[in-house]
């Protein structure tokens, strides 16, 4: 794995005095603190992270946490007052504005919350509108645009206006526009936070499948920890500008680093979250009624549990790596419930 975006103790302080702000925050003053004292805002507390190539990274807290401003560092929307960024290698704050310009049209596209479609084009030409800026010819962009409003879901719907289509069906456009770029980074900014609950959960599984034929660095924001849990490979969770835990979603459940976290993971479906390979016992040798595969939740393998008492694990080849009784999934989900 090699990592995509990186960032090294980015601070970002929102006001005219940063640099009293940014030593107060080095010798340990909260962002409250800083703003107390100096008046200035803190947007960004020393955040390092390493999204890997393909890997879908959540960055999930509460408003005002910071997400907004971290995600707008990576295209260099923001400047950092001190850290570095690189994407792709390379340091994007050295870039001239030539250079900047080239790779977020090149490296990188968005999907933003509230779908930032051109209202007098039609979907086609809203999809298509990022290549014609990039300079593709007539024919291509709009053979491109119709291939991924169809990958979306909206084939047919190429001669809407936004404003004929629901919420859910304007944010397939936001995404087929994002894709229709092809870059290997896609940035979203609460992208399915506007939606309603059922139309939001359909377009979270939209995107996984999506994804696994993708295969893009997505990195994606969020102020909702179901959401998180369920799209993100890895969640990075801020508070107050500073990043408190960085982990895989089953980890960050079962082993929340501090009160903050611990309050957001109290309402998340355990069953769910919690994998049958985590809870398994290394018993390769007594009889099983049924296989089941060990990324599989808990969730996955309570029906089974109506018609047999214990499941042999098996890996993605098939071989049996342990057992699984209803007795240890239900001890296990007891054990972090409430
Ligand atoms: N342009 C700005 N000027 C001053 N303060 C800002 C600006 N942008 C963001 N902030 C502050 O930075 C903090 C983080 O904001 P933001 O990144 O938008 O949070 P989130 O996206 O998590 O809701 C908040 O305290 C916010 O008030
Ligand atoms: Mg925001």
């Amino acid at each position: 794995m090699s990592a995509v975006i990186e960032a090294k103790n980015i601070t970002k302080i929102f006001g005219d005095e940063p640099e009293t702000a940014v030593r107060m925050l080095e010798q340990g003053a909260s962002k409250t603190d800083v703003q107390a004292e100096t008046g200035q805002v803190v947007g960004l507390n020393r955040v390092s992270l390493s999204v890997e190539q393909g890997e879908i990274f959540v960055v999930m807290g509460l408003s005002g946490s910071g997400k907004s401003t971290l995600i707008r560092h990576v295209n260099r929307l923001i400047e950092p007052t001190a850290g570095e960024m690189r994407v792709n290698g390379r340091d994007i704050l050295g870039l001239d504005e030539m250079a900047l310009r080239q790779f977020r049209r090149k490296e990188l596209a968005m999907v933003f919350q509230n779908f930032g479609l051109l209202p007098h084009r039609s979907v086609l030409d809203n999809v298509a509108y990022g290549l014609e800026i990039r300079g593709d010819g007539k024919d291509e962009r709009l053979e491109h645009a119709r291939h991924w409003i169809e990958r979306v879901g909206l084939a047919g719907y190429e001669g809407s206006q936004p404003n004929e289509l629901s919420g859910g069906q304007q944010q397939r456009v936001g995404l087929a526009r994002a894709l229709a770029m092809d870059t290997d980074i896609l940035l979203m900014d609460e992208a399915f936070s506007a939606l309603d609950p059922l139309i939001r959960s359909g377009m979270q599984d939209e995107l996984k499948s999506l994804q696994k034929e993708l295969n893009k660095t997505i990195l994606f924001i969020s102020h909702d920890f179901d959401e998180a849990v369920k799209i993100g490979d890895r969640i990075a969770v801020l508070n107050d500008g500073a990043i408190v835990q960085v982990d895989r979603p089953e980890d960050i459940v079962l082993k929340p680093a501090d009160d903050y976290v611990a309050a957001f993971v109290r309402d998340v479906n355990k069953a769910r979250v919690i994998h049958i390979s985590t809870i398994m016992e290394r018993d390769l040798e007594s009889p099983c009624g049924f296989d089941i595969t060990a990324t599989a939740s808990c969730e996955d393998a309570l029906p089974l549990f109506a018609a047999h008492d214990a499941l042999a694990v098996t890996n993605e080849d098939g071989k049996r790596v342990g057992r699984i009784t209803a007795r240890r999934v239900i001890a296990a989900l007891a054990r972090h419930a409430g």
